[in-house]
């Protein structure tokens, strides 16, 4: 437990990423020095949990926009009368989960998601983790030469791949139902591949394996080799941490200093989340 904060508790969940505040109600409107702790320890670990909340859907939004705006959601079904909230969802039928494999959400953006807030309605008696990843880690580990080849580099990033027609028309892909709109992805976007990120001023390596196609002014072929590199070495097991789910618990997730992954291993079990993402601002 880190002892620095007045009004809640804090637990690191990982060496790289990650910290469970405790003591606070987020049923609550909680008050602004209680609010300014919770974004330092949001700003130093780039996730963080909480549980036993148990919150309304009215509630996880008044949360949601302490934080900056809400962005209704054009792929996944909603929560119904709540289009602010997203349903992430697998019934015991269906096979393929919703963020199975590394990804930043929204990076096909021009102004990428500040972060994601995930919250636990129903989840499996085991399985169904959600693991995320350190881009401050990652990139603060690569060598000079190649922090500075990067530094000069910018991404290509896209949301037709992943949610437009290809997709819906997949036959395997149980997925589609629950992710919609194909024609609503048409978003593209180029960010810098090293960002400074607007709160922390801290480098972060902002590439990932779901939405980027390759380097500005290269071939996807010749991105390639140079991509699954990176992608490689942010997955590594020491810059992560992995979260266990029970009902009430939430996460919320830093997308200009994360990766995530939901583990999809509780086969014929039901899980169930609400997502709220919340707007960014334009990355440099
Ligand atoms: C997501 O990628 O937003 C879903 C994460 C999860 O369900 O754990």
């Amino acid at each position: 437990m880190i002892d620095d904060y007045n009004t809640i508790r804090v637990k690191p969940l990982g060496g790289a990423l990650g910290a469970e505040i405790s003591g606070i109600d987020l049923n609550e409107a909680i008050p602004d020095e209680q609010l300014t702790e919770v974004r330092q320890v949001f700003g130093q670990y780039a996730v963080i949990f909480f549980r036993n909340q148990n919150l309304t859907p009215e509630n996880e939004i008044r949360f949601a926009k302490r934080w900056g705006e809400i962005n209704t959601n054009r792929f996944f079904s909603s929560v119904e009368g709540y289009p602010q909230i997203a349903l992430v969802v697998k019934e015991p039928d269906q096979k393929n989960n919703i963020g199975g494999s590394w990804h930043t959400d929204h990076s096909y953006d021009t102004a990428p998601a500040l972060g994601s807030m995930l919250f636990a309605h129903e989840v499996p008696v085991s399985g169904g983790d959600t693991v995320f990843a350190s881009m401050y880690r990652a990139y603060d580990t690569l060598s000079d030469g190649l922090k500075s080849t990067l530094g000069n580099l910018r991404a290509r990033h896209s949301s037709v791949h992943v949610f437009g027609a290809a997709r819906a028309e997949k036959g395997n892909d149980d997925t589609v139902g629950r992710i919609k709109n194909p024609e609503a992805a048409t978003q593209e976007a180029i960010h810098p591949v090293v960002i400074i990120h607007p709160e922390t001023g801290r480098k972060s390596l902002y590439v990932n394996p779901g939405f980027t196609l390759g380097f500005e002014g290269w071939s996807d072929e010749e991105s390639k080799p140079l991509l699954e590199y990176l992608y490689a070495h942010a997955a590594r097991p020491e810059f992560t941490c992995r979260f266990q789910w029970k009902e009430g618990s939430i996460a919320f997730w830093d997308n200009r200093a994360t990766w995530h992954l939901a583990v999809n291993d509780y086969q014929g079990s039901r899980r169930m989340m609400h997502r709220i993402t919340i707007e960014g601002t334009p990355l440099s």
